[in-house]
């Protein structure tokens, strides 16, 4: 691969989604590299919310709720048909990931009653380990965690010996977190459902990245968040999928008004709806439902195929420019090579990486570290050009080469 400059800016010339990067607000010049956990602001999204409050809330008033429940489905079908690929009435917006991921989590075990283990890969975002741990604890449940080198995640090999009968739920992510790695969502969903178990899949990394092949699998349910690739701000809901067959065998272990039948007669007595409402649990946030259509809204404008292809090639590059410059100062790159079998961040590892995540901020650059020594390098294609890889890995290989990184600390802080 051609390593210069010209050719990394021959590619954002050539690029059909390069015109997407000006619908999101670039307040400086440093490079970021780090849409995959916080993605840039949409342009529109500030005036969308200054409609919601200053509008809809400020004027309207309570009079707004009909409004602002019609707008929370059809955000949440849109996001359903834009990010995931699947028909209306499936999808949920409302609540954090974490609590998203509780609620499926605890419906799935009581509709596999009888069934006594839960399985979840060792490296799971660890989140999803502590929601699983505490699920199994109260449910007197066996977690058990799935071996599986990490920069490749989990496989068939990995999970097929472990799945019997016993099984009540299988939970991974779709992209893992501190590798790249991509999972083939189908064919392990597959394999669970031999055995009667149902899966719930992390869909954190990949909503707004790579295909994500829901309704081909017959995945029964998913979650994610709504604040990396799809563009919807700090703390934005999260989504709920879960396939509608299976809807009427779920019961949430939130019982909350917003899933009761009839929710304004005010019956004593829990009846929840038969849709996908029947997980939801109260109140839904207005302002943050308004920020992730506006976010969805970005990934519509050039589709998630586009996206894919883009995430790959910009990973590819980044990949090469770390096996010419950066293996020889030490790196090694921690993602699949294989695009097809990586999502669309980049892990390169390196003893020094904490020293060297802060001492790349000071030169402009935005990346994120994960434990234990991970640079992870964000491409969310709709905001980050060629050029920006090659300028980021540039400044990186100075820094280590010239060893300036060296003057940081050793102790890590806070990251995101
Ligand atoms: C893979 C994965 N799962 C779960 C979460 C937790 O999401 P939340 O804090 O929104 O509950 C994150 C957050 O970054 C994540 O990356």
């Amino acid at each position: 691969m051609d390593l210069t400059l010209e050719h990394a800016r021959a590619l954002d010339a050539a690029d059909p989604l390069a015109a997407h990067r000006d619908r999101f607000v670039h307040a400086d010049d440093r490079v970021y590299l780090d849409g995959n956990s916080l993605g840039r602001l949409p342009r529109t999204t500030a005036d969308a919310l200054a409609r919601v409050v200053e509008q809809q809330w400020g004027a309207g008033l309570i009079r707004s709720w009909p409004r602002w429940l019609e707008e929370a489905r059809a955000t949440a079908d849109l996001l359903g048909e834009v990010v995931l690929g699947v028909a209306p009435g499936q999808v949920l917006v409302g609540d954090s990931t974490t609590v998203s991921l509780y609620r499926l989590a605890v419906a799935a075990v009581r509709a596999r009653p009888g069934r006594t283990r839960i399985l979840v890969e060792a490296d799971a975002f660890p989140t999803d380990l502590y929601v699983l741990d505490g699920v199994a604890r109260d449910h007197g449940l066996e977690l058990v965690r799935i071996a599986a080198p990490i920069d490749d995640g989990v496989r068939a090999e990995h999970l097929a010996p472990l799945l019997d009968e016993t099984v009540a739920l299988v939970c991974l992510s779709h992209v893992h977190y501190r590798s790249g790695a991509l999972l083939d969502l189908a064919g392990l969903t597959t394999l669970a459902h031999e055995v009667g178990a149902l899966t719930l899949w992390d869909l954190c990394h990949s909503a707004g990245s790579v295909e994500v092949p829901l309704a081909a699998s017959g995945a029964d349910m998913a979650v994610g968040c709504t604040y990396k690739y799809l563009n919807a701000g700090p703390g934005a809901p999260a989504f709920s999928y879960v396939r509608a067959d299976l809807l009427p065998a779920l019961r949430s272990p939130i019982q909350g008004w917003f899933s009761q039948a009839d929710q304004f007669a005010m019956a004593p007595d829990y009846d929840p709806v038969a849709g996908i409402d029947r997980i939801a649990a109260g109140t839904p946030d207005v302002r943050g439902i308004a920020a992730v259509r506006e976010g969805v809204r970005t990934i519509e404008a050039a589709g998630v195929a586009a996206l894919r292809a883009k995430g790959s090639a910009l990973g590819d590059l980044a990949i090469a420019l770390a096996d010419a410059w950066l293996t020889p100062l030490g790196f090694r790159v921690a993602s699949p090579r294989d695009a097809a079998l990586r999502g669309a961040h980049v892990v390169l590892e390196h003893p020094e990486a904490w020293q060297a995540c802060q001492a790349w901020i000071d030169a402009g650059v935005i990346p994120d570290f994960r434990t234990p020594d991970r640079l992870r390098i964000g491409l969310a294609a709709l905001t980050t050009s060629f050029e920006d890889v090659w300028a980021g890995l540039d400044r990186l290989r100075a820094i280590v080469a010239e060893g300036r990184h060296l003057a940081y600390p050793t102790e890590r802080g806070r990251v995101t």
